[in-house]
């Protein structure tokens, strides 16, 4: 089996699952997490090197903010609940986000997490909370700009691969696989620049049900895509990569 380097998902229908029970968007939320788990597991036990989550979407702040806080409040509960054990499984952990725009308690708790894991050998898990593709297109302008205005960048040095290297996860390996859950068939503001020849999949299962055996077929249909990059069919079969 082709198993992708980086794969990156968006975990949508929490709310419409709970809804479906008669229970509160929370619970939703709270049954959200051990699919979080099952797909940590599956990574690292296939030799995935990252998994991106998206948690938090810089849209998501036009929510009730009670949603908003329960979101806040259960991020921190999972991050302590759960950092032993990452730490353990040898998973490096990293948020990507305004993370100026949370709280004390949750910025530093992520900033601990990273700490700590930094050095470790297995997965790395990014986590994006309080994340959008264009705020993170935005900054990496921004970076690049005062690089300039200081005299340590010259414009003509600005390429796809200098650029690519200012976005958060610029020094990962693009995703190769994107995952959504939920039915719905759409990016809503997620990795914009290093999707662009990542392979799409989109599951109709809400994201509390995406269990191992999802997971699985969602791996198999990737191992089923060719991957061409603006190629032809025959220059991919003769390795001209
Ligand atoms: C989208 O479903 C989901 C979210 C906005 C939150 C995702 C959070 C988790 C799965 C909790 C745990 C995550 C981590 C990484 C600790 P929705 O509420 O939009 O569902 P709906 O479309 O059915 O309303």
């Amino acid at each position: 089996m082709r198993v992708p380097r980086h794969v990156a998902i968006i975990m949508d229908g929490n709310g419409r699952w709970a809804a479906r029970r008669g229970l509160p968007r929370s619970a939703g939320h709270r049954a959200g997490l051990t699919p979080v788990r099952t797909c940590i597991e599956e990574c690292s036990r296939l030799g995935v090197e990252v998994l991106t989550l998206f948690a938090f979407s810089s849209e998501n702040w036009k929510r009730p903010v009670t949603e908003v806080g329960l979101l806040m409040q259960l991020f921190l509960e999972a991050l302590e609940r759960e950092i032993d054990e990452l730490a353990e499984r040898g998973v490096r952990m990293r948020f990507i986000g305004a993370r100026e725009l949370l709280g004390a308690p949750l910025a530093e708790r992520m900033d601990a997490a990273e700490a700590r894991t930094r050095g470790n050998p297995g997965l790395t898990l990014a986590v994006a909370v309080a994340y959008g593709g264009r705020w993170d297109i935005v900054a990496a302008t921004r970076r690049l700009a005062e690089a300039v205005q200081a005299g340590t960048l010259a414009p003509a040095d600005i390429d796809e691969g200098r650029f690519a290297a200012e976005l958060a996860l610029g020094d990962l390996p693009e995703p190769d696989l994107f995952i959504r859950t939920g039915g719905d068939h759409r990016i809503s503001n997620f990795l914009l620049w290093s999707l662009a020849y990542t392979e799409l999949y989109f599951s109709d299962a809400l994201w509390p049900e995406f269990d191992a055996a999802e997971f699985a077929r969602a791996l198999e249909a990737f191992g089923a895509r060719e991957r061409r990059f603006g190629q032809t069919s025959d220059q991919v079969g003769a390795g001209a990569c």
